[in-house]
């Protein structure tokens, strides 16, 4: 299993790193490519609005997604965390988890156990 993310203000990025995870594809421009079984870990953008970058992305590889987690702030209210809906509903996969901004302890400890059941 494939991990790939995105991030603008490096919430997830960071995520990323204290989840340990080690190669994992960013998301720059979403012109990417994948051929294997990916995780998704994105943040919310707009009023719960899934990253055009990540739109893109997922349009060229979206067969391969397997779920999604997805970063976003509570201050935002009924969007919180509404990408990881749009792109379960979109791609008929779960959204495994809603973590505020890049996750504490708790959030880390959650999504490591949700992770290890890809491998
Ligand atoms: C312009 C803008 C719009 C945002 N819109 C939402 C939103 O609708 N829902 C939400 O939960 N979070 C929203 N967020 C919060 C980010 O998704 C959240 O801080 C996330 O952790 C950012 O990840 P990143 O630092 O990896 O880019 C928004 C942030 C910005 C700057």
């Amino acid at each position: 299993m494939k991990f790939v993310y995105a991030t603008r203000t490096g919430n997830v990025e960071s995520l990323i790193n204290k989840l340990n995870i080690r190669e994992a594809l960013k998301i720059e421009l979403g012109q990417e490519k994948i051929e294997e079984d990916f995780l998704l870990f994105t943040y919310t953008d707009g009023y719960g609005d899934v990253p055009i970058e990540v739109e893109d992305f997922l349009s060229l590889n979206g067969q391969y997604l397997q779920g999604v987690i997805v970063s976003g702030d509570q201050n935002y209210g009924e969007a919180y965390c509404k990408a990881g809906d749009q792109i379960s509903k979109e791609y008929n996969i779960p959204c495994l988890y809603k973590v505020e901004n890049d996750g504490n302890d708790n959030d880390i400890r959650i999504i490591t156990e949700i992770i290890q059941k890809y491998h």
